[in-house]
């Protein structure tokens, strides 16, 4: 080890015996380009399956689409001040594939990547390290029209995608993330339709996970070969905490599955280039889906793995095979989903015994809360402070066991639109006021700003007794 490491690391372990948080770890928050952008047809982006996803007549409860969201693709600079404002050190973006390829592939769209150079310059002048994500859930349709995820050949198309992407931006990104959620991906848009592209059929379900997985594999082949030799690569997973709803053996055994389903049928590929034997059973592999070499491409090496946490599921034996979710116990958020905290540090710590990720990084976590612009103009959304504050020690706890977690990224910095939900769930750390695009931070904006400005130490600070930075 050489000198200078060595002293980062001790400065580093000094920091984590102050405030629980080692040196340099990354304080952020996250988006993602279709929930954010608007301006879907400027400057030559083409069509993405949200956007004809989004136009179908019933698919967005509250009837809206992305075309305007924030407009943050005209309001750059202010979002980018906001961020400085919250002294926040790391943004995780996504790219939007149809503004670099707008039919996926073919000749690449300078204006649509200027957008994203402007914007990476601008988090560098800022100090801010940007996590840029490649998949955010929208595929240009013109894939979707050669048959989308389901389709091989989009594997190698997106590994294109990423090695333009790395050849042209990659002196300025440390640190990539090329999938977000593939599960969500596959279980929402492919088999329940409630997302883009609307399918429903559990055929489906390996076909689509095996493909995503294989152009992550085959990203970070490309991305490594166009991007500097200290360039972090990893993905973003989507892990609930399943816990049997009771001690009687089918019920264990239906929570195993369920975590099988969602969790070891990811995990497993990319770490131990294998499908787990036990989910199998109950979600076969069709035949000539994996091709030799796939599994090994899927496991090549990552530097991080990239957590969102949200809940956890109950679950119980069902009729058959399928494993029954039970109705959230405890507090829940506007959305339904149970507020867990509990679940987040036994995840961490799992995700390093079994599988000895190098370094985590905790990708998205935050809650939807019923926010209302007061008269004055403030939000006093205290529980998100409350839900933000309670992970936050879970990750610190995890931490002092032993955990590399290196970085926590609010999701999300904006209220959004949140998917098939529309504009019916905030969850930003500023208000987004959709009449006049006004951002207006909350008051967990200010709580968030403290911690990012103490690297954690205000963690257990009571509200009446903290000076939050003023945003
Ligand atoms: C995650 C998505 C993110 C956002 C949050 C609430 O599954 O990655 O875009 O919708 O849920």
């Amino acid at each position: 080890m050489t000198d200078e490491r060595q002293a980062a690391e001790r400065e580093a372990t000094a920091s984590t015996r102050e405030t629980g948080f080692p040196a340099g770890f990354h304080w952020g928050a996250a988006t993602a380009a279709y929930q954010i952008e608007g301006a879907v047809r400027a400057d030559g982006r083409g069509e993405s399956i949200w956007d004809r996803f989004s136009h179908t007549p019933g698919a967005i409860v509250d009837g809206s689409t992305g075309d305007d969201a924030c407009d943050s693709y005209h309001r750059l600079d202010h979002d980018l001040d906001l961020l400085a404002r919250l002294g926040l050190t790391a943004y995780r973006f996504s790219i939007a594939w149809p503004r670099i390829f707008p039919t996926g592939r073919g000749p690449l769209n300078e204006a649509g990547l200027a957008y994203y150079a402007r914007l990476i310059d601008g988090l560098l002048a800022r100090g801010i390290a940007p996590f840029a994500t490649l998949y955010h859930w929208d595929l240009p349709q013109a894939l979707e029209d050669r048959g989308g995820w389901l389709n091989r050949d989009t594997a190698g198309f997106f590994a294109d995608f990423a090695a333009a992407l790395g050849r042209r931006l990659g002196d300025r990104i440390a640190h990539w993330i090329t999938l977000n959620e593939p599960h969500i991906v596959a279980y929402e848009g492919y088999l329940y339709g409630q997302k883009a592209p609307g399918k429903r059929d559990a055929a489906l379900l390996a076909p689509v996970s095996h493909h995503l997985l294989l152009a992550h594999g085959r990203a970070v082949q490309a991305l490594r070969a166009e991007t500097p030799a200290a360039t972090q690569i990893g993905l973003a997973l989507n892990l609930t905490a399943i816990e049997s709803a009771t001690d009687r053996a089918e019920d264990v055994e239906a929570a195993a599955l369920l975590d099988g389903l969602w969790h070891r049928w990811y995990l497993d590929p990319l770490y131990r280039a294998s499908y787990p034997d036990d989910v199998q059973r109950a979600l076969p592999l069709p035949p000539d889906l994996v091709r030799a070499g796939d599994l090994e491409t899927i496991a090549g090496q990552t530097d991080f793995l990239g957590v969102n946490y949200y809940t956890r599921a109950r679950v119980k034996a069902g009729v058959g095979p399928r494993p029954r979710i039970l109705p959230p116990a405890g507090r829940r958020c506007t959305m339904g989903w149970e507020i867990y905290p509990d679940g987040l540090e036994p995840i961490l710590r799992r995700l390093r015994s079994d599988y000895q990720p190098a370094r985590l990084y905790i990708t998205e976590n935050g809650v939807p809360v019923a926010d209302t612009l007061t008269a004055s103009g403030e939000v006093h959304d205290d529980a998100r402070i409350e839900y933000l504050r309670e992970h936050l020690q879970a990750a610190r706890a995890a931490i002092a066991a032993g955990v590399p977690l290196a970085g926590y990224f609010v999701w999300s910095l904006l209220d959004n639109f949140e998917w098939q939900l529309g504009y019916t769930q905030r969850f930003g750390l500023a208000y987004t006021d959709y009449a006049t695009q006004r951002r207006i931070p909350k008051d967990s904006a200010r709580f968030y700003a403290a911690l990012a400005a103490t690297n954690g130490a205000t963690l257990d600070t009571s509200r009446d007794d903290l000076t939050p930075p003023s945003v």
